[in-house]
Formats: structure tokens, C-alpha cells, sequence
């Protein structure tokens, strides 16, 4: 998978090849990323071309005029030799300039994945991946940069992630002296040593996990932005001249703009084209950009954010920056995402959860919010099995005096008022209901007008003598502090234990502010190192407790990042739960992240967040690709709507593999109010698509399904799946089919609309694989005249699913077929 020849690397994954060299003067070189070409091939044809002497370029060394760092492609860069671009190292350094130059030293090349000290990473099997290491040596100052190259064959990912080692010969000598200076700074500890360190310290002021030099190819930029109850909503740039930034300083990978982005050739669609995907393996401050050069070539960055970030490494210390993730596909955007779909159920995703099916849950926030007793949450639990759910999932609300946002955060001790027989005595109940119990913590956070605030105000982040902001009325805990770390580890492993909790949602609810801790010498590490602090605590929590499958929220999808995924296998969303704005955000998230890993749940109507209505068919429709739950007040639905959510759940958990882990790809459709998602089995025999229609417009021209990737000469059914039409929404419409005139809003069709409902339209067809791949006319949407069982009633935020299955005869004809040549085969083997 890396073979390094001729001073040239070759990284190979199954349909991907990324190509670099070293440079006459021993600069790395970037060559090439695209589709697979065979290694060892001359690469001249491949490589930026510099025959030329560049106006205004500042040359590297006399005896070439035309060697010119400004004018390559570059693995890394450094600062203060020529090169004008955006450094993905800003350091000063032990003389105080900011001049440094990167140069080839050595490198490694060995099997399997490698382990970061103080931040996750991606991992895998020796048969699976294979890491370069190249290590740096600035010339003038013998400070070592280490890059590594982990290349995932099968998922055609690559991860790439830097070390700065301030490992002077200076520094070599001053350890000799002292043989107490330690390396690293990982753990938190302070190394101790002479004077000489600090003489000779680093000073890092911006340090990118990765950089990247591509040739232009007219891009576009496509990030995933917007904020509480509208995250992940995908906007394009066109790349031009000048610098494109998608970054975080919120403290978090944020509900700004989510750190994974995209890099497209112009025209590329959901199956064509150029696509190359960047996400960093980081909960913090992110960064990344995209710079085009003058000279046309586009340099992409990607890692920690600058802002507020100052580390000091003094002698014998090293840092790690966070793991970078790429891919590449020729085959549009879903081919990119395909990539990383894969990459992230097989090697971010891990332990017990890794691929395991997920429970279908019931949350209780939307349903009671602060205002429940034990009463209520078992009635909506009993509710909840009986409709097929298989956990429970207790939200805030449930410990200290926490009726509101405004109190009580931070005391985890049962509420005894709501839950007479604490947290134990209550998950007992949950599961003689026959459901899991889960549990809501925020353990990041404290309210001022808490127990534990008023106990230990030193845990908060608060700026000594300067004004506290709070946000969602709270205050952050300081996570760079050892026994805030284990007050956290303590107090929620506690509680896990003594209840038997399988499932924890893990909330962060606002943006950091004064962030300051009386720990650390230099504030520019708080960001950073609060980060590490929240890892080692879900660390020490969950690691010990594999069988816990932890969601990870912050208010919504303000942490969608990879870090996360590290230790929760899925993250809720967003808190917006009407199926309209989630076709946004689970359509944005589906370009980076697979459907196991976002939770999404069917809510009550009018929506919390929109105060729109929607149907209940198209609130479980868009739900079910993703990880299925149900918060709403299960108790006042009618018996039309418990029969609806009980087929649905079943639906849910038949096909659950298909909508958790089945290939998920975006439909190109032909009309902006429409949405098609698509899940199809690795064996290409079952297919769920979703067809979504977000505002009706009048008489709607046909309908158009298309299927991607379905065997072309096979014979496939396509069935609706059945679903509810209830009467209310038709109002005084009824007239039109109703043999007596009644009042819609009158005792008749009220009661009539608890008990008894229209079916929607069902078409069940059969086509061949290639006629899915250029689209099926669906019968005729509701066009103003008229009702008929085989009309399709969307109209506004109406949706189908439609199940489409392999024909039986097709297997069989292929058995037979098989069955044929076996028989062949042994005659013409008998008559040898
Ligand atoms: C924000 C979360 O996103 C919600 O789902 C809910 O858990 C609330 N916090 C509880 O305060």
C-alpha cells in the first residue's frame, strides 16, 4: 500500500493513488491525487513544471533560478524562504524568528495504524492500512517535524497528522546535563529541567494537521454551516484567487461550520466528477482553508485553530496535532462519501457499538421537557414498549433541583421529588416495562445556583476580576483540571454503575467565553488542552464500560465531529426535529458522516422549532435514515396514529440494517422541492429510497424515481410502503367524498379522525436494474380534481418510501443457471 522508490512515495488505497517526492533540494513534493495509477511509473509528466524563471519569485538557492518554493506543489511549507502561501506552521523559534524550512531527514514505512498519545485516532488491522512516517529536520535550528501517512486500503481514506519535536542539538546537550527533562508534554505534566529549556523553547502559533498543494481544476468549496436548529446546511464556494476559510473558535467543532468540507471540480454531480473530502479527527477549534495561488494551484489546509492557540515546547517536548482525514472520488459526491461512510463504521467507530444495530428509543425531553414525575415517564414508557421501542431515554430534568435551565446543573443527585426510588429504583421499573434504560448528563457544565458551584467555584471557567457570561444560564467546567476531570468521571460513573444504564446521552450546551484556567502558565493552551481533558474523561468512563452506547449531543449538532465519533458511536443531530429542516441538515451531514452515526427522531406536530405541521408518515420517513427514536407525548395520540408508529418501528427494525449501515447515497432529483435519499444492501438485492416533497407546487408534472447502482439486467419489485392519510387534513375537502355533508372541525369527523383513516396511494411494479438507473415515472401526485385510492397525496411535506427488492426469479434463474454449469462441469470431467 506505500512503497518509497527513487526517492518518490507512492500511497495506494484500492481506487486511489497520492503521490509525493522528495525534491533536489529535499523538500517534499507534492505530485499527484487522483484515480489509481500504477506505481513506479515516471512521475516527470505528473509534476508541476518549473522550466520557466517566475516573475517576483524569491529563489531558493543561486545555483537553480528556477527553483522556486512559491511556484510547487508542497507536502508541508515552512515560513520565511520564498514561500508567500499560507503556512501551515507559524513557529518562533529559539533565535526569535519566524523563519523555518522543513527538509527531508528519513522516513519509515511499516504495517498497521499508529496510536496518538493525547488525542483519538483512527485505527486498524495490520492487513488494513499502513503508516509512512517522514521525518523534517529544520536545518538551521534541528527542530524535528514528523508527518504521518496512515493509508486505509479498502475505504480509500488516507489520514495524515503531524508531530513538532523540539529536539535540538542544543537540546540534546542540555538533556545530557540534565538527565531530568522529560519528553512531552502529554499528560498535563510540566517537564522539568535546567534553564536551557526554556532558552531554547518553541513557540507555536499555528500548527495544521495537514497541507496539500493540488493543481486548480476550477473548484468549488462545499461546507456544512448554519447553527442551533439549522446545522449542517450545504453551501458552495467557486474557488477563486484569495483564501477560503471554514473555522470554529466557539470552543467546539461547533453548529457553525461542521470541520469536515469538500473540494469538487466544477459540474460535478451526486455520481460524476471530481471529489475530494476533508474532516479532522477534533472536538475544538478547527481550521481549514483553501488557498489559490497565483499560479493556480489550490493549497488546502486543515487542523487546529489559530485563535487564542499559543504552545510553548520547550526543550525535549513534543506536539501532536489531531489526525486529518482525506479522500478522493471520480465518481461525485456520493462517491466521496461512500468513502467516508465506510472509513467511519470501520475506523473511527469502536468497541462493542462498532456496526451493532441500534436500539429505536423514546426520548422524553420533547415530550415533558422539565415537567414530569415518575408517573408520567412510565406511562410514556409503558406507552412506548407497547409501540415497539426498546429503550428509554430519561433527558434533563432528572437530579438536583433542576426544574429549569436556571438551576441545578452540575448535582448529580436524584431529584427524589420526581423519582422517589432514585435513579436505581426507576431504571428497575424501566426494565420490568421491558426496555434499556439511558440516562441524560451535561457533565461539562455547571449552573451558578448549584451545590456545586457554591462548593467549588474554582472548578468553573472564570476570568479572576472580569464579568462571567453565561450561556444557556451556565458556566463551563474546567477541563483542564485534574479533579474537575475526575469529579465528572466520578460522579457519572457512579450513577451508571449503581442504575445499570446501557445508554447515556452526554449533552454540552453552550459556547465557551473568559476561558481562562489558574493551571496553566499560558492561556494560549486552554482550548487545546480542555479538549484532551473531555477525552480523557469519556476515556475513563466509556472505555470501561464498552457495553454503554453513549449519543453524544450539544444542543444538537454543535459537536458533529470525528473526535466525538471516537467514543459515541452516534451523535444526536440537531434539536430540530421537524422533517422538513432535517431533510437539510441530515442531507449536509451525509456528505461526511454515515446514517448510524446521527440520531433522529419523530416529534410531535406543530414543531417545537418551526411551528410547522407535518405528516407523521414523512416525520418517521426522514427519521428512519438515521437512528431512530420517538420524543413526543406518546400518551395523548390517537389510536390511528399508535397503530401508524407501531408499523412503522416494525418497518424500522426489519430494514434496520439498510437505513443503519446500507450504502447511503443522495438522489439527484429533477425540481428543488424535492429530496431522494437511497440505502441499498452491499449485495445490490434491497433498496429503501425516500421520496420527499417539501412545498407542493400546483398541478405537479410527473414524478421521477431514480435508483443508483442497481444490477442492470436484474429484475427488481418496487412497493410503497403503506402509510396513513388522516382525514383531518382534509378539512371541508371532505365534501368531495363524502356521501353527507359534515363539519370538519365537528364531533363526527373528530372522533372519525382518531379511529379511522385514508391509505395512502401504493404502487408495487416491476423494472429491470437499468430502467431504475434512468428513472421510473411514479403515478400522478394530487393535481387539484379529484381522489382516487391511486393518487399520490403529498402536497406539502408529504413523502414515501418504496422498498425495492431483488426479484426471487432472478435468484433463482441464477441458481439454475449456476446449477447448470456445476452439472457441466462434472460431466465434462467424468468424460476426461
Ligand atoms: C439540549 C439537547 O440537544 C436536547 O435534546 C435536550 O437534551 C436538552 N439539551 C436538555 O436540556
Amino acid at each position: 500500500m506505500i512503497q518509497y522508490k527513487d526517492r518518490i512515495f507512492w500511497l495506494q488505497t484500492q481506487n486511489t493513488s497520492y503521490v509525493l517526492c522528495v525534491t533536489k533540494f529535499n523538500h517534499l513534493e507534492h505530485v499527484y491525487y487522483g484515480p489509481k495509477i500504477l506505481e513506479g511509473q515516471n512521475i516527470e509528466a505528473l509534476r508541476f513544471k518549473n522550466s520557466a524563471i517566475t516573475g517576483s519569485c524569491v529563489n531558493y538557492d543561486s545555483s537553480d533560478d528556477t527553483y522556486c518554493l512559491d511556484t510547487l506543489c508542497l507536502e508541508w511549507s515552512g515560513t520565511g524562504r520564498g514561500d508567500y502561501r499560507h503556512s501551515p506552521l507559524e513557529i518562533k523559534m529559539p533565535d526569535g524568528s519566524f523563519v523555518h524550512d522543513f527538509i527531508y531527514k528519513k522516513h519509515k514505512i511499516f504495517r498497521g495504524s499508529t496510536k496518538s498519545d493525547t488525542l483519538p485516532n483512527a485505527y486498524g488491522m495490520p492487513e488494513e492500512c499502513t503508516t509512512l512516517i517522514i521525518t523534517l529536520e529544520d536545518e538551521s535550528n534541528q527542530i524535528e517535524l514528523e508527518l504521518y501517512y496512515t493509508v486505509f486500503h479498502d475505504t480509500d481514506v488516507i489520514t495524515r497528522r503531524a508531530v513538532l519535536n523540539n529536539d535540538s542539538t542544543v537540546c540534546k546537550l542540555s538533556q545530557n546535563e540534565d538527565s531530568l527533562v522529560h519528553r512531552m508534554c502529554q499528560n498535563g505534566d510540566a517537564p522539568v529541567g535546567s534553564v536551557n529549556q526554556n532558552q531554547n523553547k518553541v513557540v507555536i502559533r499555528r500548527f495544521s494537521s495537514m497541507m496539500l498543494d493540488l493543481p486548480a481544476r476550477n473548484f468549488v468549496m462545499t461546507t456544512f454551516d448554519g447553527g442551533w436548529i439549522k446545522e449542517t446546511h450545504r453551501h458552495t464556494k467557486e474557488v477563486t484567487y484569495g483564501m477560503y476559510v471554514n473555522s470554529s473558535t466557539t470552543g467546539s467543532s461547533s453548529n457553525r461550520h461542521n470541520p469536515g468540507f469538500l473540494l469538487s471540480e466544477k459540474g460535478a454531480d451526486q455520481e460524476h466528477g471530481f471529489v475530494y473530502g476533508f474532516n479532522l479527527i477534533y472536538s475544538g477549534n478547527h481550521y481549514g482553508s483553501v488557498e489559490l495561488s497565483n499560479l493556480d494551484i489550490a493549497r488546502v489546509e486543515i487542523g487546529i485553530n489559530s485563535h487564542c492557540f499559543e504552545w510553548e515546547l520547550k526543550c525535549g517536548e513534543s506536539f501532536e496535532t489531531p489526525e486529518a482525514v482525506m479522500t478522493f472520488s471520480n465518481k461525485g459526491f456520493n462517491g466521496a462519501s461512500h468513502h467516508m461512510h465506510d472509513f467511519i463504521n470501520e475506523h473511527i467507530v469502536r468497541g462493542n457499538w462498532k456496526k451493532k444495530e441500534r436500539p429505536v428509543l423514546t426520548n422524553d425531553w420533547e415530550a415533558y421537557f422539565f415537567d414530569f414525575n415518575e408517573n408520567k415517564l412510565l406511562q410514556l414508557a409503558k406507552q412506548a414498549k407497547k409501540l415497539g421501542a426498546e429503550l428509554f431515554v430519561l433527558d434533563d430534568g432528572w437530579f438536583g433541583n433542576r426544574n429549569s435551565d436556571k438551576s441545578g446543573l452540575g448535582d448529580y443527585q436524584v431529584n427524589k421529588k420526581k423519582l422517589p426510588d432514585g435513579i436505581k429504583g426507576f431504571a428497575d421499573k424501566i426494565r420490568k416495562i421491558g426496555l434499556e434504560a439511558g440516562l441524560w448528563f451535561e457533565p461539562e457544565m455547571v449552573n451558578k445556583d448549584s451545590d456545586l458551584y457554591r462548593r467549588h467555584k474554582d472548578y468553573a471557567v472564570e476570568l479572576p476580576g472580569k464579568k462571567s457570561t453565561l450561556g444557556r444560564n451556565q458556566l463551563v467546567l474546567n477541563l483542564c483540571k485534574p479533579e474537575v476531570q475526575d469529579y465528572i468521571v466520578d460522579s457519572v460513573s457512579k450513577i451508571l454503575d449503581e442504575a445499570g444504564i446501557t445508554y447515556v446521552k452526554w449533552d454540552m450546551n453552550r459556547h465557551m467565553s473568559e476561558i481562562f484556567s489558574d493551571t496553566l502558565a499560558n492561556q494560549g493552551e486552554f482550548f487545546h488542552r480542555y479538549i484532551i481533558g473531555l477525552y480523557s474523561v469519556l476515556n475513563r468512563i466509556f472505555g470501561t464500560r464498552p457495553n454503554i452506547l453513549l449519543e453524544s449531543c450539544s444542543s444538537g449538532g454543535n459537536r458533529f465531529d470525528l473526535g466525538m465519533l471516537c467514543f459515541s458511536p452516534q451523535i444526536w443531530s440537531s434539536d430540530d426535529t421537524d422533517p422538513i429542516e432535517r431533510l437539510q441538515i441530515q442531507e449536509g451531514l451525509s456528505y461526511l458522516y454515515p446514517l448510524s452515526a446521527m440520531g433522529a427522531h419523530v416529534s410531535g406536530t406543530p414543531h417545537q422549532q418551526t411551528l410547522r405541521r407535518t405528516p407523521l408518515s414523512t416525520r418517521f420517513n426522514v427519521s428512519a435514515f438515521g437512528c431512530l427514536g420517538y420524543e413526543l407525548d406518546l400518551r395523548k395520540l390517537s389510536k390511528v396514529q399508535k397503530d401508524e408508529i407501531k408499523e412503522q418501528i416494525e418497518y424500522y427494525k426489519k430494514h434496520r440494517q439498510l437505513f443503519q449501515y446500507g450504502i447511503f447515497s443522495r438522489v439527484e432529483t429533477l425540481k428543488n422541492n424535492k429530496v431522494q435519499w437511497q440505502c441499498m444492501s452491499e449485495d445490490k438485492s434491497n433498496i429503501i429510497t425516500g421520496f420527499f416533497q417539501t412545498l407542493a407546487g400546483a398541478a405537479e408534472g410527473y414524478d421521477l424515481l431514480r435508483v443508483y447502482g442497481l444490477k442492470e439486467s436484474s429484475f427488481y419489485t418496487i412497493e410503497t410502503k403503506p402509510q396513513s392519510l388522516y382525514i383531518e387534513r382534509f378539512g371541508d375537502l371532505l365534501k368531495h367524498i363524502m356521501p353527507v355533508e359534515l363539519n370538519p372541525d365537528g364531533f363526527i369527523l373528530r372522533t372519525a379522525n382518531k379511529v379511522y383513516c385514508l391509505k395512502d396511494c401504493v404502487e408495487k411494479q416491476e423494472v429491470q436494474g437499468a430502467a431504475f438507473e434512468s428513472g421510473i415515472l411514479l403515478n400522478n401526485q394530487y393535481m387539484g380534481t379529484g381522489y382516487n385510492n391511486q393518487i399520490r397525496m403529498l402536497g406539502d411535506f408529504g413523502s414515501s418510501l418504496y422498498l425495492i427488492q431483488e426479484n426471487q426469479r432472478n435468484q433463482e434463474n441464477k441458481k439454475n443457471q449456476e446449477n447448470k454449469k456445476n452439472q457441466e462441469n462434472k460431466k465434462n470431467q467424468d468424460n476426461q
